[in-house]
């Protein structure tokens, strides 16, 4: 594998998905991970990540020499390139240029970094500082105007260092530099391909669990749906799934739990897949009943999730194991030092759930990427509906039905959303946007049916754009999409009599509206 050393770049991540969509497998550790914690990995090669700081202050966040002593190549990107400079008695200062977006790159030497890109192309720049003099051994190896050391190398030790970012989509030939750095400089010559990584990991969960018990908590979301399907490859019926209904979730819910089941099931042909329904939707309305702080909303449908879960896991005799849907984001920030690359949102994880149920715990999804948890999904043949699904909130319909929870205006958010999903597909532009949801909101206004005026509650609709849903910007969806979706609603929902459009981005406002 590559290993990559973060310096808290806010690129970080992107270098390791960009890395991988090439088959070429890649892991992040922070930059004072222990020597021996790198060096076990047995890397074939190693970036050093961009990041905020300066090489020449005190403090900055540096790397042991033994490290480049290792043999293994190494190329340091930005920040990182700064350091390997730094390192071998160069001098890198505050760049008299500031340079921020494109620049045209020159290459002046030959090099298999640059196989097969042209003398001249575009590159992404963002640096403050940047290298005045090369140490020892290094070499230019490219510039641009403003950076006289754009690339440089020392082609003996296989050290390379950029100062732009070949892992951004702005850098022309950086998946070619990627992959140059990877196959020809490295020698890495695996590929990192879905099919190979549902093998490993179904032999992963093999050797963790034996022949332990896992309990999983289905949600009807993409990463607890791949979750239970690997493991039931991996461990069969020793696999107990639990699908806690609330009764806060959208039109069809339990259809698709049941094609979920279907083609969990296809899996592993002869063992059976322990699937419990639990219909706990009238508890839920009870513990809600007069709530309506979003906040508190929340944290009543953490607990009395747990509340249930636990009971049913409790059921299940010498259960050793939970499974969680923890993703290699979460995995990273953990252990970042520091940190920021994207903070994910505390509070859109049911907390407090391990510790509680004295259970180890199994988590299927810990190395890999969102967008390669639907790949792996596809590989298993799981149905498109559920792993092409936009996000759906954990507390479901209760944050989107402002104000306090009863039983009609579930009922009346969940026809309103039902029909946006719908128009939406009809449309093709589910896939084109992050979310799409329509809100109830706590506000009458006064409408005309036939010759009566009434007096009832407005539906926000909502839609929006967002690559991690951290900052999101509104749609501008066709007016005949939300006219359509408009005179639906007003007609086929009963208690509805207006439709407004959310144009709001987030900042500053959230996607959700509690
Ligand atoms: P906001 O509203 O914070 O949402 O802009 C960002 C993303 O997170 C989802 N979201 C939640 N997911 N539990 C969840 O599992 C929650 O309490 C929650 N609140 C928001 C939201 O749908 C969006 O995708």
């Amino acid at each position: 594998m590559i290993v990559i050393l973060d310096f808290g770049s806010q690129y970080t991540q992107l270098i390791a998905r960009r890395l991988r969509e090439l088959e070429i497998y890649a892991e992040i550790l922070p930059f004072n991970a222990p020597l021996d914690g790198i060096l076990g990995k047995k890397p074939h090669g190693i970036i050093l990540s961009g990041g905020p700081a300066s090489v020449h202050k005190a403090g900055s966040p540096k790397i042991s020499p033994e490290l480049l002593e290792a043999g293994i190549p190494v190329l340091g990107i930005c920040y990182g390139m700064q350091l390997l400079v730094h390192m071998h008695g160069g001098r890198v200062a505050p760049a008299k240029r500031r340079e921020y977006g494109h620049a045209e790159v020159q290459v002046t030497t030959d090099d298999p970094l640059f196989d097969g890109i042209p003398k001249s192309w575009k590159v992404w720049m963002s640096h403050g500082d940047g290298a005045e003099s090369l140490g020892n051994g290094f070499k230019v190896i490219a510039k641009t105007d403003g950076a006289p050391f754009a690339a440089i190398a020392d082609a003996e030790h296989r050290w390379y260092g950029v100062q732009f970012h070949p892992e951004v989509a702005h850098t022309d030939k950086g998946a070619r530099m990627r992959e140059n750095f990877a196959r020809k400089i490295c020698l890495f010559k695996e590929r990192w391909t879905m099919s190979g990584e549902l093998d490993q990991s179904v032999r992963r969960l093999r050797e963790q669990v034996g022949d332990g018990k896992v309990v999983c908590a289905l949600s009807g979301g993409v990463d607890s749906s791949v979750a239970a399907a690997l493991l039931f490859r991996a461990i069969g019926r020793n696999l107990h799934c639990v699908f806690v209904d609330h009764g806060l979730g959208r039109e069809g819910d339990v259809e698709r739990m049941a094609a979920l089941a279907k083609s969990v099931q296809a899996q592993v042909p002869g063992a059976k897949f322990n699937l419990k329904l639990v219909d706990a939707s009238k508890l839920f309305l009870r513990k809600l009943a007069g709530v309506s702080d979003p906040e508190r909303k929340r944290k009543i449908i953490g607990k009395t999730f747990i509340e249930v879960f636990d009971k049913e896991a409790k059921a299940i005799r010498g259960v050793e194991f939970l499974a969680q849907g923890t993703l290699y984001p979460d995995v990273i920030e953990s252990v970042s030092v520091h940190g920021p690359s994207a903070v994910i949102k505390s509070h859109h994880n049911v907390g407090g759930l391990p510790k509680r149920m004295k259970l180890r715990l199994v988590e299927p999804l810990r190395f890999l990427f969102k967008d390669e948890v639907r790949r792996l999904g596809r590989e298993m043949g799981l149905p498109e509906p559920i792993l092409g699904a936009h996000p759906f909130p954990g507390p479901g319909l209760a944050i989107r039905v402002l104000g306090a929870i009863t039983q009609p205006r579930l009922d009346i958010a969940r026809k309103a959303d039902a029909i946006v999903q719908d128009e939406f597909r009809r449309a093709g532009w589910y896939d084109k946007v992050w979310q799409a949801f329509a809100v109830l909101l706590p506000v009458k206004s006064v409408g005309v049916m036939g010759d009566e005026r009434t007096h009832q509650p407005v539906v926000a609709l909502r839609v929006v754009e967002s690559v991690d849903g951290m900052t999101a910007d509104w749609t501008r969806l066709p007016y005949d999409l939300v006219h359509k979706i408009s005179s639906r609603i007003t007609s086929e929902v009963r208690g509805v009599n207006r439709v407004v459009f959310d144009v709001s981005s987030k900042p500053p406002s959230t996607i959700e509206w509690e």
